[in-house]
């Protein structure tokens, strides 16, 4: 049985995209099942429907601050749809210890850095003006200190003398792209924490547990 999972999105969705796709080979062991925006106007809502999938705008604007009710209100439409994961794809919400907590360990999020280096925003920016010569992407779960949860998967790409922000960011979230599928298939097939099996054992992405090529 695909583990049935929510993808929580704000804006483009091009996580999302991915998810739905890797989802649609049958061995992959979770089903997108619901999208659930904040933003009614993410084009990642499209993605959805163009993929036949339940799209659900909850929009926090009008609970007017009250960050309880407006997560209390997507607690409701997970738990209505029967949803056992949650993927936070580019969900520019932070979440209060509320849902974290409901969701504990079933929670993943998608951050375009190589953590713990760069939390929050502007991450591609930031590694520039660092100098950073490695930069990334990491897929974690979701606790309450933003951007630290438990990592799961990462990928690292060079920075080149070159990049710009936006080179630097297409080269990342390419990236993204491909270790974001892969740690859902690793949370939702039971492997996440186990050493990796042979199959994933990548030199790019690296999933953490596996050996030195
Ligand atoms: C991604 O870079 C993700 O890492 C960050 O927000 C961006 C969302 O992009 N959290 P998309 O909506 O998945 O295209």
């Amino acid at each position: 049985m695909k583990r049935r999972t929510a993808v929580l999105i704000s804006g483009r969705g091009s996580n999302l995209k991915a998810l739905i796709d890797a989802a649609r080979d049958p061995r992959f062991p979770a089903e997108i099942a619901l999208v659930i925006s904040n933003e009614p106007e993410a084009p990642g809502l499209k993605l959805a429907q163009e993929a036949g999938i339940a799209a659900q705008v909850i929009a926090h604007r009008p609970f007017r601050g009250d960050r309880a009710a407006h997560e209390a209100a997507i607690d409701h439409a997970l738990t209505a749809a029967e949803i056992e994961l949650v993927c936070l794809a580019g969900y520019m919400r932070l979440l209060t210890p509320f849902l974290v907590g409901r969701w504990a360990g079933r929670m993943l999020n998608i951050h375009p850095s190589l953590l713990p280096a760069f939390p929050g925003l502007h991450t591609h920016a930031r590694a520039l003006a660092a100098g950073a010569k490695v930069h990334g992407c990491t897929v974690h779960l979701v606790t309450e200190e933003m951007d630290s949860g438990p990592i799961l998967v990462q990928a690292a790409v060079p920075v080149l003398p070159d990049d710009d922000e936006a080179t630097l960011a297409a080269r990342v979230l390419a990236q993204e792209h491909v270790i974001y599928p892969l740690a859902l298939r690793l949370l939702a097939g039971g492997e996440a924490g186990k050493p990796a099996s042979p199959a994933s054992r990548l030199v790019n992405p690296l999933p953490i547990g596996a050996e030195a090529p």
